[in-house]
C-alpha cells in the first residue's frame, strides 16, 4: 500500500471521538453567541477566484491554494474570509439593509511553507458588520468578548491598537518618503532602533517622546488619556487617541472595559486594516485565538463605498489553548528563554547577568540537563541551536529568545525582533575565489552553495536581479567553491580568516548581522511588564 493512501497531507488532521465533540461544542458555543446578538448566517464557499484575494486581501500570492479551472481561471481556496464576505456583502445585500450584521462559519487554507508546524486548514468563526453603525467597534469587541466567554475562555485580554497609529506619526513628522525600514522597526516592535532611525532624521524630540511610550499597555481610561496628552501639540494623532478613549467610554457603558488593554505598538498585520485593530491571547499559548479590526476600504474594491469592523476566532489555536498540558502547566509563572549555543552563548549570558537573570546551572558544561530553572526570579531557560531559537519563540515554548540576525531573517519566523544586542557582529556576505568575481558580473547562472537559502535567494533575486542555482550545505561551506560543487558562497564572515586560510575572498556584502533579542508575540501581552523591563534594561546596558 502506498502511504499516501492512508495519511493525510502536511498540516491537516482528521478530529473523531471526543476531540471531535469537543470542536463541534466549542463552535456551537461561539456560534450562538454570535447568533444570541442578532447576526445573520451566510456560508460562501471554499473556493473563489484568485482576483478576491489580489485585490485588497492579506495574504501572499505563494500561501495561497492556487488552481486552474477548464476555462484558464485563476482560482483559490479561501485563505482569509474577510474578502469573501465583503464580495458577498456587496453582491446580495441592498443598500437599505446596511449596516449587516453577518457571521460565518468555515475552513480557511494556507500554503505555508513546510516543517513549519502551521496549520494547512483552520476552522474560523467571525463575526462582521458591515456599514455605517454608530458604536460598531465597541459593539464587535462586545461580540467577540461573548463568544470566547460562552466558549468557556475565561483568562484572555483583547489587545486593542490602532492600524493608522504610526501613519499619523509619520505624517506628524513630515516623513513621506523611504518609510520601510521605519515601519519594518514599527512591526517588529524595535523601538529603540526606530529612535535611532527617527534621530538620525532629526525628528523633533517631543515626537520622539511619543515613540517611547509604545512600549506601555494602557489598561484604564486614565492611563490612556495621561498619554494622550503628549500628542496635545499633534492633531492627527490626537483624533486616533479621542477614537480610543470614545471606545473606552463605550466598552465601560457596556461593561466590558476589564477584557480590554490599549497597545499603541500593535499596528496589526494585515494591510486593509483601517482603524482599531486587535488580537486576544490565551495564557500559556504562542498564538491569537481571535484577531480583529476596522476596515473601511476593503468594500470600494468590490465596488460599495461601505465601513467595516469585523473579528475571527480561530477554532483549532482555541481549541489548542483550551488544551491544559503538562508543558504549559509548567511554563505559567514562569519568564522561559531560548539561547542560542555556540559563538553567541557566552555573550548573552555574560549580557543577562549583568541585569540580574541568573542561572549557575547553565553554566556547567558536563551536564546533560536541557532546561534550567531558578525558581527565586522565575525564569527558566534552555539551549538549542541557533535556527531553533525563532521555532521555540514563534510557538511560545519560549517567550524570549536570543539568537543572530542571520537565523531570523533566514527563518522567517513571525515574532517580534525588538533589539539589536551589538555583540556577536558579522557580516553576510557573497565569497568564492577572486576569478568568480567576473562570473558573478557578468550576470550568468552560478551556482551558489549556502546555510541560508532564503537569503541568498532573496538577495540574489531581488537585489541583484540574477538568476541563480542555490545548493543547500550545513556546514564548512567554504569547502564548496575550493572543491568545485559551487561557483561561490552565500555565507557569515566574522574574523575572515576562514576565507584567508583557504584563498578565498569576500566579493560581495549581502548585510550586516548581529544578536537580536526576539520575543512571542502572545507573550509580549500575557507578560508584558516583566519582558519589557528585560528590553529597558539590556537597552540600559547598550547605552553604558
Ligand atoms: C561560520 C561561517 C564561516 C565561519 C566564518 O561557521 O559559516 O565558516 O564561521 O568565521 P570567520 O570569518 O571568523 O572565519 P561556523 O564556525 O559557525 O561553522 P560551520 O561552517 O560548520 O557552520
Amino acid at each position: 500500500m502506498n502511504w499516501k493512501q492512508i495519511h493525510t497531507i502536511d498540516g491537516v488532521k482528521d478530529y473523531f471521538d471526543d476531540e471531535l465533540d469537543k470542536k463541534i461544542a466549542l463552535e456551537r458555543g461561539i456560534l450562538d453567541a454570535i447568533r444570541k446578538e442578532g447576526f445573520r448566517r451566510i456560508e460562501t464557499p471554499s473556493l473563489e477566484y484568485f482576483d478576491v484575494f489580489s485585490n485588497g486581501g492579506n495574504v501572499s500570492s505563494t500561501s495561497l491554494y492556487k488552481i486552474d479551472d477548464k476555462d484558464g481561471n485563476t482560482m483559490v481556496l479561501r485563505p482569509d474570509f474577510t474578502p469573501s464576505i465583503a464580495r458577498s456583502a456587496v453582491m446580495y445585500f441592498a443598500k437599505d439593509e446596511f449596516p449587516l450584521h453577518i457571521c460565518y462559519k468555515g475552513h480557511t487554507f494556507k500554503n505555508h511553507a513546510r516543517y513549519k508546524g502551521h496549520l494547512t486548514e483552520t476552522t474560523q468563526i467571525g463575526a462582521e458588520i458591515i456599514g455605517k453603525e454608530e458604536k460598531a467597534d465597541a459593539n464587535i469587541l462586545k461580540v467577540a468578548i461573548n463568544s470566547l466567554k460562552d466558549a468557556g475562555v475565561t483568562n484572555f485580554k483583547l489587545n486593542v491598537g490602532h492600524a493608522r497609529f504610526f501613519k499619523a506619526f509619520l505624517c506628524e513628522a513630515g516623513i513621506t518618503e523611504n518609510t520601510d525600514k521605519l515601519i519594518e522597526l514599527m512591526s517588529g516592535r524595535n523601538l529603540f532602533g526606530l529612535i535611532a532611525e527617527l534621530k538620525a532624521l532629526n525628528v523633533k524630540p517631543q515626537l520622539i517622546e511619543i515613540i517611547k511610550m509604545l512600549d506601555e499597555v494602557y489598561e484604564t481610561k486614565e492611563e490612556l488619556k495621561e498619554a494622550s496628552v503628549k500628542c496635545d501639540n499633534f492633531p492627527i494623532l490626537k483624533v486616533i487617541f479621542n477614537e480610543l478613549l470614545n471606545l473606552e467610554d463605550e466598552l465601560t457603558s457596556l461593561g466590558i472595559e476589564k477584557y480590554v488593554s490599549y497597545d499603541l505598538g500593535f499596528v496589526g498585520q494585515y494591510d486593509y486594516y483601517t482603524g482599531i485593530v486587535f488580537a486576544g491571547y490565551v495564557p500559556g499559548n504562542g498564538t491569537y485565538v481571535v484577531k480583529g479590526g476596522r476596515y473601511d476600504n476593503l468594500l470600494e474594491s468590490f465596488g460599495e463605498n461601505e465601513p467595516a469592523v469585523g473579528f475571527v476566532i480561530d477554532v483549532n489555536l482555541l481549541l489548542d489553548a483550551m488544551n491544559e498540558t503538562e508543558a504549559k502547566a509548567s511554563k505559567e509563572g514562569y519568564l522561559t528563554f531560548a539561547l542560542g549555543k555556540g559563538r553567541l552563548a557566552k555573550k548573552t549570558m555574560e549580557f543577562l547577568e549583568e541585569l540580574g537573570y541568573t542561572c549557575e546551572e547553565l553554566k556547567d558544561e558536563k551536564t546533560r540537563k536541557l532546561i534550567f530553572t531558578n525558581e527565586e526570579q522565575k525564569t527558566r531557560f534552555f539551549l538549542s541551536k541557533g535556527p531553533d531559537v525563532p521555532t521555540y519563540v514563534e510557538y511560545g515554548a519560549a517567550d524570549i529568545g536570543i539568537v543572530g540576525e542571520d537565523t531570523i531573517l533566514e527563518e522567517g519566523r513571525d515574532l517580534y525582533e525588538v533589539l539589536d544586542l551589538g555583540f556577536g557582529k558579522c557580516r553576510m556576505c557573497i565569497c568564492g575565489p577572486e576569478s568568480a568575481r567576473e562570473i558573478l558580473d557578468k550576470n550568468a547562472r552560478i551556482k551558489v552553495a549556502t546555510k541560508y537559502p532564503h537569503i541568498a535567494k532573496d538577495y540574489f533575486y531581488n537585489v541583484r536581479h540574477q538568476n541563480v542555482e542555490i545548493i543547500k550545505l550545513n556546514g564548512s561551506i567554504e569547502l564548496a567553491p575550493i572543491v568545485g560543487l559551487a561557483d561561490v558562497i552565500c555565507d557569515i564572515v566574522e574574523t575572515g580568516s576562514t576565507l584567508r586560510e583557504n584563498g578565498l575572498v569576500v566579493l560581495e556584502e549581502v548585510c550586516p548581522l548581529s544578536a537580536r533579542l526576539i520575543i512571542n508575540k502572545a507573550s509580549m501581552q500575557t507578560q508584558h511588564d516583566r519582558i519589557v523591563e528585560l528590553i529597558r534594561g539590556l537597552n540600559g546596558l547598550l547605552e553604558k
